[in-house]
């Protein structure tokens, strides 16, 4: 028999491409393929590519840099690795991918990775391919399911997409170009999957879309159902102890939604809800179809349904067009709201997108000092809510050993690290936990008394950070 052949996947980006790397994986486990942690040893790498911004595409190129050495001393030992790029930079700048790295041996879009096999069993043949299309048939259709043994290597937390592409074509946003036009996973298709996810042993479920509040998937009833109604559909799944949902568009929050937030206990009270900026005026230029007075309504409304919630974001400063004046306004923004934690990121410009093409482009050092000014300004309020968690009794899902011998980290609801010393039979159940120190994002903690024997750690009782 020979041996395996294997093969590296590096993700770049968001979530979504998290999940397509794993399907890439469970597609090449059908082939034969076992999974390899260096790029030396492998029969195929795969870069799944970001190019969200400007910073994100160049590391690509960086990294067939380093991989053409390893490509040619495999081929002196007669051994022959294949290079692959997928994701949004594939899709993107396949042509000039092709022409600018001989390395590569195959170029793949988000939408059409399930013909992977085939292209990799073609590529000997036929030379370098490039398959940026996005094919009638959708790649769900086609994709194997993870078996039992792969989602138990991945944790006990586990990403579904339920959608995606975007139609809400911000001005400064490549996706509805990389990833399409918006498309929505049948309900049936997403509880059939999560069913799956739970028996394997995953605890916590995050739905994920590049806009995944925009969900409309079509029901078994044959109506489209929103976000909030597959919420309640998922919840319903009985292992699954966490859910939680992500992108979402401040736009998108119907009463479902909001009221899935005020009944599911299993939705985490945990909302990245991105803003971009807190001028009125930079929204509308960014299309964001929202003003900085109804994103306060948005999150008004989510506090109303549940009183513990805790809200995430992004920020863009230096958006062509905005002024010391219009950035004061994200800075304040970020205390009003008072976030637990958010993401910030200088304007890069994009190939094809309108804002590429606006006047008033910010300088290079205008938009450092706003991004470190702004986070600043994050931290404070990521410290601040920390530091209230302080003395608080959360209930933490144990994912994986922590560092230090006879130590687990799980997470907070907040999504917060927590460093505890358990029983590594704790791994995978969730136990209250007294937050006793933080340390610079993480928190630390002991089990709660009657949470201290993991026979009897069930379900910890949900608690808020307090104030
Ligand atoms: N420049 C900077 N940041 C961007 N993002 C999206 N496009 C750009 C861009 N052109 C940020 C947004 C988005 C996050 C995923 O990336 O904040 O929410
Ligand atoms: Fe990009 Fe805007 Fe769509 Fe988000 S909502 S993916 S930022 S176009």
């Amino acid at each position: 028999m020979s041996a395996p052949r294997k093969v590296h996947i590096k993700s770049y980006g968001c979530q979504m491409n998290v999940y397509d790397s794993d399907r890439m994986a469970d597609l090449l486990a059908e082939e034969g393929f076992c999974e390899t942690a260096t790029a030396a040893d492998a029969d195929v790498v795969i870069l799944n590519t970001c190019h969200i911004r400007e910073k994100a595409a160049e590391k690509l190129y960086s990294d067939l840099g380093r991989i053409r050495p390893l490509k040619q001393a495999a081929a002196r030992t007669g051994r022959r690795l294949a290079v692959v790029v997928a994701g949004c930079v594939a899709q993107a700048e396949g042509p000039e991918i092709a022409r600018r790295a001989g390395v590569v041996d195959v170029i793949v879009g988000p939408q059409s990775y399930h013909r992977l096999p085939t292209l990799l069993a073609r590529a000997p043949h036929e030379g370098r391919l490039v398959d940026t299309e996005f094919p009638i048939e959708s790649k769900f259709d086609s994709l194997p399911h993870s078996g039992p043994q792969a989602v138990r290597r991945r944790g006990v937390s586990a990403f579904l997409t339920v959608q995606e592409g975007c139609d809400k074509f911000c001005t400064f946003c490549v996706v509805p170009y990389t990833r399409g036009a918006e498309m929505s996973r049948p309900v049936a298709a997403v509880l059939a999957e999560a069913e799956e996810l739970a028996a394997a042993g995953v605890r916590e479920i995050t739905l994920i879309g590049q806009n995944v509040s925009a969900y409309r998937g079509v029901g078994p009833d044959g109506q489209a159902w929103t976000l909030g109604r597959l919420l309640y559909a998922v919840a319903a799944i009985g292992e699954v102890s966490r859910l939680r949902y992500t992108t979402s568009h401040p736009a998108d929050f119907d009463a479902a939604l909001i009221s899935a937030h005020r009944e599911l206990a299993a939705l985490m009270p945990f909302v990245h809800l991105p803003v971009q900026s807190g001028s009125d005026r930079i929204l509308a230029a960014m299309n964001r179809r929202y003003t900085r007075a109804g994103y306060l309504r948005a999150i008004e409304r989510l506090r109303a349904a549940r009183s513990d919630l805790a809200f995430s974001s992004d920020f863009i400063v230096g958006f062509p067009g905005e002024t010391e004046a219009d950035f004061q306004e994200s800075l304040q923004l970020v205390d009003t709201v008072g976030y637990a934690g958010a993401f910030s990121f200088k304007y890069s410009a994009r190939p094809g997108t309108p804002a590429a093409a606006l006047p008033d482009q910010v300088p290079e050092a205008v938009k450092l000092e706003r991004l470190l000014r702004l986070q600043a300004a994050i931290a404070r309020n990521q410290a601040a809510f920390n530091a209230k968690c302080l003395g608080a009794r959360l209930p933490v899902l144990f994912e994986k050993p922590g560092r230090h011998p006879g130590q687990l980290v799980g997470r907070s609801p907040y999504m917060q690290p927590v460093h505890v010393m358990a029983d590594a039979s704790m791994i995978a159940k969730t136990a209250t936990v007294t937050i006793t120190g933080l340390s610079a994002n993480s928190l630390e903690g002991t089990l709660a008394a009657d949470d201290s024997d993991p026979r009897r750690a069930a379900q910890g009782e949900p608690e808020t950070c307090p104030g």
